[in-house]
Parts: C-alpha cells; structure tokens; sequence
C-alpha cells in the first residue's frame, strides 16, 4: 500500500471526520478544531493518503516554550497495523529537525499499548501519570463567588507565579488534555491571554480557561494556596461563562487534591492518561 503523509488541505475535511469516526467514536473534535489546526503555520495538521482516500491524521503543534505537542493521531482500525502510525511519527521527526524543536510530547491512556509502544519505538519515555475529574454544572448555576480573585496580566509575574507551581504538578498543566510543561513563557502567555487569577488575601493561584472550544468546558490547569476558594471561583467562572462542565487533571499520586475533589463533586474519569516525551 502506497501511503503518503502530507499537509492536510480544507478539502480533507470529510475524510479526516471519517477517520475520527471510526478511530475515535468516543471522542469527536476535529471538526470542532479544525480551522485553529489548519491555520496553525508553525505546526502542521497531517493527513496520510492512500490510494486517494484519507486513512490518518495528526497535529503537530508547537508550545509557547518551543516543544512539540503530538496530537489527534488517528487511524481508522481497518488501515491499523499497516504502519501509518509510524509514517506519521516519520513526519513529526522532519517537522521537529526543521524547527529546530529540541523535546517533543505526547499523551495517551495509560492502557493504549498500540500508542504507548509506538510512542516508546521512536525512543519515547513516560514522564508522568495524571488523572482526570470532571464536574457537571446545572444549567441555571447561582452565579455568585467572583470577588476575591483578580486577574493577572504583567507577564513578568505571570511567569514567576506559574514556575512556583512546577514541583507540586510534577513539572506539567493540563488544559484540553494538553500537557505543557510548567515554564516561565507559559506563565507570560497565560496571563496575557487571561488565563491567570490570584487571591491575594489568601496567597492562592488558579491557571483556568481553555486552549479550544472554550464553550465545551473551563479546565483548571493549576489551583493552589485555599483550593476550596479556587473552586468557589472557578464555579464562578464557568456559570458566567456558561460553560456545562469544570475539568481539572492532576499527578495520580495527589490524594490530597484529590479528596477535596471528590468532597467537591468531581467525577474521576474511567482511566489515567500518561505523558511521554522524547528529548532531541
Ligand atoms: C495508535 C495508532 C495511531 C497506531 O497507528 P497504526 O497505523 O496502527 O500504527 P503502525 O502500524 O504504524 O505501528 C504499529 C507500531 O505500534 C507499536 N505497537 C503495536 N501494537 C503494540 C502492542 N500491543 N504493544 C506495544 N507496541 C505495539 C509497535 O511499535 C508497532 O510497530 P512494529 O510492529 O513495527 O514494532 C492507531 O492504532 C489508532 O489510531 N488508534 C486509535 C486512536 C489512538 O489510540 N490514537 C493515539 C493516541 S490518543
């Protein structure tokens, strides 16, 4: 089978949500993503072809702090095993080389051996093991919790409140299942798109927003000092935003955090998700 890896074109479209359907029927948002993906110039959303139909896709992203992000691979099961995953993988590599990228990541269920042991065959190691929680909020959320927190918008402070946060996150912040390692340029970036909050009375910090479809869901990246106020203004945050649901992924081995999540309602997803990276 002939399978060229190439950058993805607007007419790829239907094919790429075909190829989501069926790898991925669970877990649908390409089509949500697609025009920020296909904008994106210094990544690149891929698309493998074979024979003149669409059988893979995958992203290719560039962080604020200079590392790749390796996302939405997808293979429809009746082209797997057929080596497209490691085609795409081809690619991430060119990509990488080109821009000069020295650590590309990637994340998947911790029970995913296809994608774990393809990630592990281009010398991938695991980095770390998070788990998920999410909370459902009614429609009709009593908007009230908003004072106390304020935002944060010098990107200087931005930086230098975020890396305090490194050790207790096991070095990475989640938002839309997108792990970043906990960096200065993502602090500076975070408080200038509005994502960083603080409490001063209490000395707390919360990383909250979303990287896409900020309507689906608010993702707490990181919530320190009085958590219980955090969530109080998170709660906040999402009613007047109007958003259905809170997600917040945190190190598997934080029960503290944990407790006061469970205490607070938050459902834990079915399974861990694991980060691996490889250094170039
Ligand atoms: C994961 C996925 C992208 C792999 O694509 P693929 O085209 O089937 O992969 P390839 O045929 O190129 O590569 C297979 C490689 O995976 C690894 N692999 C496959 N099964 C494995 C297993 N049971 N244990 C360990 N490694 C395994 C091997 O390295 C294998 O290469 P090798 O046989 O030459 O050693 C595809 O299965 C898929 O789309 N799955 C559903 C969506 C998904 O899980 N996406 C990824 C992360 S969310």
């Amino acid at each position: 089978m002939d399978i060229q890896i190439r950058k993805a074109r607007r007419d790829d479209l239907p094919g790429i949500l075909r190829v989501e359907g069926k790898s991925t029927p669970g877990l649908r948002y390409l089509g949500s993503v697609f025009e920020e993906f296909f904008a994106d110039k210094l990544g690149e959303l891929s698309v493998a072809e074979a024979g003149g139909e669409i059988v893979g896709v995958a992203k290719f992203t560039v962080l604020p702090d200079r590392t790749a992000w390796l996302e939405a691979l997808r293979v429809p099961p009746e082209f797997q095993g057929k080596g497209i995953g490691k085609k795409f993988y081809e690619r991430f590599f060119e990509l990488a080389n080109a821009r000069k990228i020295k650590v590309m990541r990637m994340y998947t269920n911790i029970g995913n051996t296809t994608s774990k042991g393809l990630a592990e065959r281009f010398g991938f190691v695991l980095a770390g093991t998070f788990r998920g929680f999410s909370l459902p909020l009614p429609a009709e959320l009593t908007v009230t919790g908003g004072d106390g927190f304020l935002p944060i918008t010098d990107a200087a402070r931005g930086a230098e409140l975020l890396s305090a946060e490194r050790q207790a996150h096991q070095g990475f912040v989640i938002m839309n299942r997108t792990f970043y390692e906990v960096t200065p340029a993502l602090g500076a970036v975070w408080a200038k798109e509005g994502k960083l909050f603080e409490e001063p009375q209490t000395g707390s910090l919360l990383a909250v927003g979303a990287r896409f479809m900020p309507e689906a869901s608010l993702h707490i990246a990181v919530m320190s000092g009085d958590k219980a106020s955090g969530l109080c203004f998170a709660r906040w945050l999402a009613g007047t935003r109007r958003v259905p649901k809170i997600q917040f992924m945190i190190p598997a081995t934080d029960a503290a955090t944990e407790a006061i999540l469970s205490d607070q309602g938050f459902v834990p997803d079915s399974y861990d998700c694991i980060v691996m990276e490889r250094r170039l």
